[in-house]
């Protein structure tokens, strides 16, 4: 991971202020290398962030940005409790530093790594992403992060390698929930190495600048925003090559309501409600939430649907 600098917290607006400055310097042409020094020190000077140097990507510039304060007190984090407020509340017990992460399976170069040079290599970028929740509900959250196709050609998949099956921490002191059985623990998560290695995923560490909060996940988790949100395996310790689908944590729990695959799509419904459209997190009354219409792979179509030819969407959902 890039050096942390400690008292370094950068608030949301001074992010926003740089965000416009960027976006503005963009339409100006004003030179802005695509390694851009912290963008949060190019307006005013001021140094900001967690991370030394992220750059700026393609992805997501237009969409509205949810608030820091909403996207760190709604969250899915069962560790933590069954409730939206409850991973905010109660996941001070993780410790996420020091980390390790390992890597196992179908790959030449396996081994146990620490956080920090697990990360290093990579150069960080910003990522804004819409996430789709499976329960019909969305936020836009600007996540920092480096791309999980990189990370894992360094490991080196052997041709036996078909899917990357991850895993949350198990640690019941550290992860209260995990007490009680609600699921089958630790949290796993798998994807075909086709959809691993599409440069849409990454491994997120941080979101507004800043390193992730734990209940967003920390230290590291994966992002695949064409998928809903529970692919997005949280506060992830290992990293697997197999040649078998896994079955992941909310299939083995459900199998009629959750499959592997898990794309986001407007057509199939969920036994239970419709995945037509999504309420926003956030905006619009109490009693008239504003909503929006889902849109296939959560509006990734381009970039991702050819993994999916020959493949009856319908049935595997
Ligand atoms: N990862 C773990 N380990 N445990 C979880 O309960 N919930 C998932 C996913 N990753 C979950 C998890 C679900 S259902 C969603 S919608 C997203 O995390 C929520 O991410 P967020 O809280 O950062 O918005």
């Amino acid at each position: 991971m890039a050096p942390l600098k400690d008292n370094s917290v950068t608030d949301e607006k001074t992010y926003h202020n740089r965000r416009a400055f960027i976006k503005q310097s963009l339409r100006l042409g004003v030179g802005l290398s695509f390694a851009l020094k912290a963008p949060w020190s190019l307006a005013e000077g001021v140094e900001g962030g967690d991370f030394d140097l992220i750059s700026q990507s393609k992805y997501g510039g237009d969409l509205e940005l949810h608030s820091y304060k909403e996207i760190t007190n709604y969250n899915n984090f069962y560790e933590f409790g069954t409730g939206k407020r409850d991973p905010a509340k109660n996941a001070h017990t993780l410790k996420p530093k020091p980390w390790h992460i390992s890597v196992s399976g179908e790959c030449e170069n396996k081994g146990e790594f620490d956080l920090e040079d697990f990360i290093a290599p990579y150069q960080l970028e910003e990522r804004i992403y819409r996430l789709r929740c499976v329960e019909a509900w969305s936020m836009v959250i600007p996540w920092v992060g480096v791309p999980l196709a990189a990370v894992l050609k360094t490991f080196k998949p052997t041709s036996k390698a078909k899917y990357v099956v991850f895993k949350t921490l198990l640690d019941s002191e550290q992860m209260p929930g995990q007490k009680r059985p609600i699921l089958d623990w630790p949290y796993l998560e798998g994807l075909t190495i086709g959809e691993a290695m599409n440069p849409l995923s990454i491994l997120s560490v941080g979101l507004y600048g800043k390193v992730l909060p734990n209940q967003n996940g920390a230290p590291i988790r994966l992002i695949v925003p064409w998928k809903y949100g529970f692919k997005s395996i949280k506060s992830i310790v290992s990293i697997h090559f197999q040649a078998n689908q896994p079955l992941n944590t909310w299939q083995a729990q459900a199998p009629s309501e959750y499959g592997f695959y898990a794309n986001v799509n407007p057509d199939v419904d969920h036994p239970r409600w419709s995945q037509a459209s999504e309420r926003v997190i956030g905006r619009g009354g109490f009693f008239s939430p504003e909503k929006r219409q889902t849109e296939l792979f959560n509006g990734y179509q381009e970039e991702v649907s050819h993994l999916y030819d020959g493949l009856d969407l319908a049935r595997n959902f």
